[in-house]
């Protein structure tokens, strides 16, 4: 990872050819993405790779997860490559040089031909949760197109709680006020893929009333499905990849059928080519995000997503994306 950052941020490999197409363009929460392939928060977890990132024909791009003060994360290993199975089991636990230090990388990186979201957390060792995403919101307002709120990394003790129906109300709803202080902006949701069935629903529910922006399906599961690689199952922290797929997935369709459209639903978990992101996307995703995939087979994934992705659709006879969304669970 950090040979990849060194490489990024001194401009030392050959970036594709700028690709567009006009079926791939969607307009979503008022911001215009030119293709619906995005890059995943945690890879650029301090905003230090913004403007190379921005080369690499994403749609848009997701940077944090950002935490009040700077924090080291948990102690390595805390990273394990599943090769075998194209996935990865992390628990970096919010490792991150803190909001100060985001802002003037966040500033000074920026690239304005993107959208770009910034993905706030707490600190492991807050005593006001709500404190804490309260002072980012307002710390970041006016600096980048979306915020997204995550309340599922599994590598922050008691973070997943704010999931449960009566927190997240409570937690919504001063977030909400905060935002009617500070005027408009998008807030999105990054949720969890081992919710079950009322959960999801209760989460549904809960963004359409205090009107979030978007919600982000998922992140890591701390499930263990799916794996033949045996030899670092049995290590905590969240596993990516193509074994989160189908779940992903199966969260992606539940909320979809209950949204139909009110809200976007950004589709994220096991993408590592344009059928895996075609399907999200007829799921009910507008938007889909990708991480893990990149690691096992390099930048240029987005670039060649999106070409496959606009033969793909225009194979199936749509004149845009926006019309292949959710068709299978309407
Ligand atoms: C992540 N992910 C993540 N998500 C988030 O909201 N904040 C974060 O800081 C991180 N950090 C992080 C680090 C590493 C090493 C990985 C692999 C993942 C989760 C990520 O954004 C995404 O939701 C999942 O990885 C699922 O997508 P993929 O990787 O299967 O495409």
């Amino acid at each position: 990872h950090n040979i990849a950052k060194y490489i990024l941020r001194y401009n030392l490999i050959l970036k594709p050819k700028k690709f567009e197409d006009q079926i791939l363009v969607q307009k979503i929460a008022n911001i215009y993405f030119a293709n619906p392939i995005g890059l995943a928060a945690g890879f650029d977890k301090n905003a230090e790779m913004i403007k190379a990132l921005a080369k690499f024909n994403f749609g848009f791009l997701e940077v944090g997860t950002v935490t009040p003060k700077p924090q080291l994360g948990n102690k390595k290993p805390r990273l394990f490559r599943l090769e075998s199975d194209k996935a990865i089991i992390n628990r970096l636990g919010f490792n991150n040089y803190g909001a100060i230090k985001f802002k003037k990388n966040f500033q000074k990186n920026y690239a304005n031909e993107l959208p770009i979201g910034i993905n706030i957390g707490k600190n492991k060792d807050t005593k006001s949760q709500t404190k804490d995403y309260l002072y980012l919101i307002e710390y970041f307002y006016d600096l980048a197109d979306y915020i997204t709120i995550n309340i599922s990394s599994p590598n922050t003790p008691e973070l997943r709680k704010i999931q449960e129906a009566e927190i997240l109300e409570e937690f919504i709803d001063s977030v909400n006020e905060q935002r009617n202080l500070l005027g408009k902006k998008n807030l999105f949701l990054k949720i969890a893929p081992d919710l079950t069935k009322k959960q999801l629903e209760d989460i549904c529910i809960i963004s359409l009333k205090y009107n979030i922006n978007g919600l982000i399906i998922s992140n890591t599961t701390i499930a263990r499905e799916n794996l033949t690689n045996k030899k670092f199952s049995s290590e905590t922290g969240g596993l990516s990849g193509r074994p989160l797929f189908a779940k992903s997935n199966q969260m992606i369709a539940a909320a979809y059928k209950i949204l139909q459209g009110r809200i976007p639903i950004i589709g994220v978990g096991g993408v590592s080519n344009a059928a895996d992101a075609y399907h999200k996307i007829k799921l009910g995703a507008n938007l889909v995000q990708i991480y893990t995939a990149l690691i096992y087979e390099g930048l240029n994934l987005a670039t060649e997503i999106n070409q496959d992705l606009a033969k793909l659709l225009r194979q199936d006879g749509y004149k845009n994306i926006s019309a292949a969304i959710g068709i299978l669970s309407k």
